[in-house]
């Protein structure tokens, strides 16, 4: 790779914005455009639109305005943390390849940050009377309504909502949704579900002390931290030394205006403020990125106490509901990793090769795809059904396992193997209680809030190969092979091959079968109806296995 195309890792947001601009990923929209009803649908279009995953971009908006007539100095930019897994490898700076290695590495030796005294997210600083005012604070960001038509508010979606565990000092940075409700107040949703977010059991402690709970809101920073966001890690692991690993340096915090926290010192905005621990306001409805829209829920309330920004912020919005979305992109590339490590590394499942959380509507979580070695034990396809079921509380409802040969991004492909290669009676297991999880508000018995004992179950399948299989009926593959060479030289419309393109044996197959096949691609078949005309016989049906009476 020349040094041109060498990939770095951006510490802030703008910067990735010019490395992805460099090489064609960002689309700069110059156009007028209202963030209420246009923006986000437009970029929606090219999760909606058929486009190959690599042709999906970044979107920075330069001529924002509302529904109001209000004009924006500030840009808009959607998709420029994933759109793709390309974009997401700029912002980590290597590679996709090197991307699930990079989070295993990142957990196991974090890297501190460090304090700094000035912050570029400080250049600008808004509080008191500028915060209440009409047509100030929060009303001067250019927040765009997500999904116009059903939600109820324009909403922060590229969030890290730093809250500290009052206990011990360790900050949380969770992406959660911020409503606007005023100049100066947020509707907040940290969710309370079993596996849900950190910073809810943050606010427990303090409601538990009679407090309200500081909160920054930082919106845009360096794509490394914002990618800690949504990452799944263990209670009271600070995110920013994630963070700093995955950058190879510690990240620059700088200490916050009007709460107690420190916040990444290069970001675009943030927000400071408290979230009352006393009361909650309706927020919602919202579209979520189980597909659904979230009805009205009573959510977390933020007062504002400043808005602290650079001198010329742009403003990051992601783009989530139905998946494929930037959000699911993220949360895909981030939870494959820390699946695959738990069950290869933290308890050994033998065979285990590869993790895939299925993306396209079920948005992951429900639907996990374990990729076995040929020679896995059944019993370690088992365990391995069990671990990935229950590793995190909200993921895993159905657990497919297939074998090697089945390539679990085509779900098409993981179908084929549970048609053909389990037997329900044997292969499936049913398991009860499982925690309802993240799922679409109208399942909630009453409409109320969510009954962990109105319980779920998990369904655990094994599709893998148990015995040996006749080849898979397509061309061998030298003859696929040269079939591209020709396909290539008639300049016929350029494809993409998609597993399984070529036939492969499956352990059923014999030396007289593989003559046969040889002596028909060299046009002998003559050869092959002499031999069997001397093995003719009578007395039996058609559809009788040679095999079965020949010895
Ligand atoms: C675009 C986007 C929006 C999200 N919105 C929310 C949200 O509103 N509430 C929530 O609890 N989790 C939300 N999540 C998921 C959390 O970020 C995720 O569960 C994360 O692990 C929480 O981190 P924590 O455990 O450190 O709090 C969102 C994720 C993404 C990518």
């Amino acid at each position: 790779m020349s040094d041109a195309n060498k990939l770095i890792v951006s510490l802030d947001l703008q910067s990735h914005l010019a490395e992805l601009e460099k090489r064609g990923l960002l689309v700069r929209v110059d156009e007028p455009i209202n963030k209420d009803t246009e923006l986000h649908p437009l970029v929606r279009c090219q999760f909606v639109g058929g486009l190959q995953e690599d042709q999906r971009r970044a979107f920075l908006f330069t001529n924002v305005h509302d529904s109001a007539g209000r004009k924006y100095d500030m840009p808009v930019v959607v998709g420029a943390l994933a759109a793709s897994p390309d974009i997401y490898a700029m912002g980590m700076g290597r590679p996709t390849s090197e991307i699930s290695q990079a989070w295993i590495d990142a957990i196991a030796k974090p890297i501190p940050p460090v304090v700094v005294e000035k912050g570029l997210c400080q250049e600008v600083v808004i509080t008191g009377a500028d915060l209440t005012k009409p047509g100030g604070g929060l009303a001067l960001l250019p927040v765009p309504v997500s999904t116009p038509g059903f939600d109820a508010a324009p909403t922060l979606t590229a969030t890290l909502c730093v809250t500290k565990n009052p206990e011990n000092g360790v900050a949380n940075m969770s992406t959660n949704r911020a409503a606007l409700k005023s100049t100066n107040r947020l509707g907040v949703r940290m969710a309370s579900r079993i596996g849900g977010s950190g910073g809810y059991q943050n606010w427990l402690k303090y409601q538990a002390m009679g407090k309200p709970m500081p909160v920054a809101i930082v919106v845009g920073a360096a794509p490394v931290c914002c990618y800690t966001g949504p990452q799944r890690l263990p209670v009271d692991f600070d995110e920013a030394t994630v963070a700093g690993a995955l950058a190879g340096q510690p990240i620059e915090m700088v200490q916050a205006k009007t709460v107690d926290l420190l916040v990444p010192a290069n970001a675009e905005i943030v927000i400071e403020g408290f979230i009352s621990t006393e009361l909650l306001e309706p927020e919602g409805p919202f579209g979520e990125s189980t597909g659904y829209v979230a009805l009205e829920d009573f959510n977390m309330s933020m007062e504002v106490t400043a808005i602290t920004h650079r001198r010329n912020p742009v403003f990051a919005s992601i783009i989530s509901q139905v998946t494929p979305s930037e959000s699911s992109v993220m949360r895909k590339v981030a939870l494959e990793p820390l699946f695959l490590g738990h069950l290869r590394d933290q308890i050994a499942v033998k065979g285990i090769k590869r993790v895939v959380m299925h993306e396209v509507l079920s948005n992951l979580r429900p639907l996990i795809f374990l990729q076995f070695s040929a020679s896995a034990p059944r019993t370690e396809v088992w365990r391995g059904l069990q671990a990935a079921s229950s590793r995190i509380a909200d993921c895993g409802k159905i657990v497919i396992a297939v074998s090697e040969d089945v390539d679990p991004n085509n779900a098409n492909a993981v179908f084929w193997s549970m048609a053909y290669r389990s037997n329900p009676i044997e292969d499936v297991l049913v398991v009860p209680f499982r925690s309802p999880g993240h799922g679409p508000s109208s399942d909630r018995k009453g409409g109320g809030k969510a009954d962990p004992r109105t319980a779920n179950s998990t369904l655990l399948i094994d599709a893998t190969l148990k015995h040996v299989m006749p080849p898979i009926a397509l061309p061998a593959k030298p003859y696929m092979e040269r079939a591209q060479e020709l396909w290539n030289k008639l300049k016929l419309p350029p494809i993409t091959l998609q597993a399984p393109w070529h036939g492969y044996a499956l352990g059923d197959w014999n030396d007289v079968w593989e003559e046969f096949a040889q002596n028909a691609t060299a046009g002998e078949w003559e050869k092959n109806g002499a031999q069997t005309l001397a093995r003719r016989r009578g007395g039996l049906t058609p559809e009788t296995s040679v095999r079965s009476v020949e010895s």
